[in-house]
Order: structure tokens, then sequence, then C-alpha cells
């Protein structure tokens, strides 16, 4: 096989052929492929795309680059769920102890966060003692004794991706419908879980600005996933503005908490037991019958908290230890009086990286106790002079510039300038 002529097939619109994209792949992981010309590759099918049985061979040519964990031993089915990412998304926390509640499996390999959204494993770290990083026996371990796992994927699951990833980091690619659907479905085909919901998020704290895009790609990885034997479903939801009320690590973990025990914001539990329950129908299981328990049921009689606790308790945490706080806090006041009309997800989502919630660089680390709490919602009405706002962060300096991301996040206007917009916009399947 010649590099060249695949770079140059695709750059002029043509199809790659099956042995094709295994060999480049191949290749490009021994190594034997350069970086520039993986780059012109990758760059060449950002601008020309890929039609779906290219994506679907490029999936499993990652996926055969590395090992494949397999749960088809455990007792319960196993079913996951992906998020593509937003502000305030806390929702793997309270989802994988209710799912593990209503008699599933979920095996959860989970990422850190890079830039304005947070990463899942960036907010358990803030439970004292909780564990990343455990090997394929632990997790195996873990799963069976709790029902489910939340931990980091290790090197050995779709390494072509580990490092396509990094190169389309540094050469502009990495916006690429076909590229990305690749990259998220290789890791969960990995991952073994015979189901899969994907929760992909559509508005200025996503990755998807606009919902063409967002069903585009939400299309894409439900092809891929139902084309490799694993019952994929898709929720394109709202991330206009922030999930829940805080916004950071521990904050994060508390708000979690909150919604577990019965509690908490209504749309981080509007989220929570639609996607539970999409989890379990996808694993062959009816929420409310048959002895499946509601997800809904779950978070109010206790039993997704103990199995929270469970959890927790099974990767070395204390769930009953109090979380880390931040050392310094500011308040900002609303200015006006009137009803929250819009908050800007990215907007915030920017003030609490700023606040030192999130990381610039992989090796940073992060402030547990930093980010932010949202006094009012969308739809909710505020008085002037009230908090509005409430930064948290370790060191005073910080207040200034996440005060500035925050300038013009929220409009306060009339009742009727405010249109109440659904959380849970179209479903794929
Ligand atoms: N997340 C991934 O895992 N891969 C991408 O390409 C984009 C987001």
């Amino acid at each position: 096989m010649d590099v060249i002529e695949i770079i140059r097939a695709k750059r002029d619109g043509g199809e790659l052929t099956p042995d094709q994209i295994d060999w480049v792949i191949g290749a490009y992981t021994r190594g034997e492929v350069a970086e520039e010309q993986m780059s012109a590759l990758a760059m060449a099918i950002f601008l020309n795309g890929m039609n779906r049985a290219e994506v679907s061979r490029w999936t499993e040519a990652m996926l055969a680059s590395g090992e494949r964990l397999d749960f088809t031993d455990l007792s319960r089915p196993t079913t996951d769920k992906h998020s593509t990412g937003g502000v305030g998304d806390k929702i793997t926390l309270p989802l994988t102890p209710t799912v593990a509640a209503c008699g599933a499996a979920v095996p959860q390999l989970s990422g850190r966060g890079l830039g304005h959204t947070g990463g899942t494993l960036d907010k358990l770290e803030s439970i004292p003692g909780w564990r990343a990083s455990l090997t394929t026996e632990e997790m195996r371990g873990v799963i069976t004794d709790t029902g489910g796992v939340i931990c980091a994927a290790g090197a050995g699951l779709a390494p072509a991706d580990r490092r396509l990833y990094a190169l389309r980091d540094v050469t502009g690619t990495v916006e690429s419908i076909p590229l990305i659907s690749a990259s998220i479905m290789s890791k969960k085909l990995a991952e073994g879980t015979g189901a899969l919901v994907l929760d992909v998020k559509v508005g200025s704290g996503a990755f998807m600005k606009d919902l063409d895009s967002a069903r585009d790609l939400a299309r894409t990885m439900v092809d891929i996933g139902n084309d490799h034997g694993v019952r994929t479903v898709a929720l394109l939801t709202d991330m206009e503005s922030p999930l829940g009320r805080r916004v950071g690590n521990a904050l994060e973990v508390a708000e979690a908490v909150e919604v577990l025990s019965g509690g908490g914001p209504a749309d981080v539990v509007e989220l929570t037991v639609a996607l539970a329950r999409e989890m379990l129908t996808a694993a062959g299981l009816t929420p409310g019958e048959d002895g499946v328990k509601d997800p809904a049921e779950a978070l109010r009689d206790g039993s997704a908290l103990e199995s929270w606790k469970n959890l927790i308790r099974a990767q070395g945490g204390d769930p009953d230890a109090p979380l880390p706080e931040a050392a310094e806090s500011r308040v900002v006041l609303a200015p006006t009086s009137g009803v929250v009309t819009r908050l800007d997800a990215y907007q915030v989502g920017l003030a609490a990286w700023r606040l030192g919630a999130g990381r610039a660089r992989k090796e940073d680390a992060v402030s547990f106790g930093a980010g932010v709490t949202l006094h009012a919602k969308p739809g909710e009405r505020i008085t002037a002079g009230e908090p509005l706002f409430t930064l948290h962060a370790d060191e005073t300096e910080r207040f200034d510039r996440a005060a500035e991301a925050l300038e013009g996040a929220c409009d306060i206007g009339a009742e009727d300038e405010w249109t109440p917009a659904p959380l849970v916009i179209d479903r794929l399947a």
C-alpha cells in the first residue's frame, strides 16, 4: 500500500477501500506512517468527509488496534452512556448508580476535562480516596460487586485513537463529524458494553452549536453502534444553558448526591431519569415492569444512593467524607430585577475554567473546590442586588477574569420574553 495514494484519493473526494483504511490505521499505530502524512489525510477527511461504510470501517480499524473488553459473562446485561460534553454535565454521577440499582450493569470508561467542559474523573477524584485507575481485573471485580464502575480507559483500548486524537488536536481537524464519531465509538465499542445511549449536546456550551450538526453526529454514531451489534440510541439534549446549579468538580459531586438523595435541580433529575430509562430499555429491561424498578423510584427510595455509596467505596473513596471547598468566594449581584431569559453555558464553563476547575494542558492539576454556583436559572425570577452567581476559587486573583467571562452571560427581562425550551430535543434510534 502507498500512503500517498490514499491521501490523494481522499484529497480528490474519492472513497477509501476497506483495505486502505485497515492498512493506514494499522501502519500509523505501528509508527510506519509519518505524522505529517496522517495529518494530511485527516485534513482531507475533514474537508471531504467519509460515507457510512468508510466511517464504520475506520472505527473498526481503530477498535482492532487494541484490546476489547468482554463482560458477557456478567449476570446482568451491560449498558452505558456517552455524553459529547457540556457545562455542569454531572449526569454520569447519578446515572450510573441509578441504572445499577435498577438491574443493569454499567461499564463506564470516562475521561478528564479539557477546556470549558469538565471531566467525570476530575469530579469523582474530589472524593477523598477515590481511584480512577483500575486494572481490567479490578474493573471486573467492581462491576460484578456493585453493578457499575467508572474509571479511566487504559492505554490498551483503541491506541490508534489516542495517537490520532492528539494529532487532530494540533492540526485543526478535531471538528469533523466522521472523525469525532469514529473516535468516540471505537472507545465505546472497546469497553464491551452491550447497549449504548448517546447524549448528544447542542447549544453554546456544546461541541455542536447547531441542531443540524448535532443530528448528523448522532445519526453517524448510532449507525456505527448498531452496525457493530451494540444497541445504540441517541438523545439530542439542550446545552444552551448549564445543567443544574453548580459547575465545578466537588460542587457537582455535591449536586449529584442531592439528586441521588431524591432532591436536586429539576433539569438534572429529568435528564438522569430519561437517560436511565433509555439505558435500561436498550439493555432489554423494561423500567416499571417485570420487577425492573423505574429510575425515578430508585432516586426516591434510596436504592440509587445506596448503590452510589457502594460504587464509591469499591474504588477506595469515602462517600461520607466532607468534599473539598475552595478557600475564597466572591458573589456577583443581579444588576436588575426580572426573569432570567438566557444563561450562556459556554460563558459559565469558561468562568469555572478560569477559576481553576478545568485545565489548559493535559498535565495540569484541577482545583476540586473551584467553580460557579448559579443562583437563578432560565425562567426564574430575581431581584436587583440579590446574588446571581457565587464564584469559588483557591486564589482571589482568579475572580476578575472569571467575572469578565460572565459579562453578558445572563439576560434578565420580562416574563413574556422567556420561552421554555425542552431539555430533550429529539431521539434517534
Ligand atoms: N471526544 C472524543 O473522544 N473524540 C473526539 O474526536 C471528540 C470528542
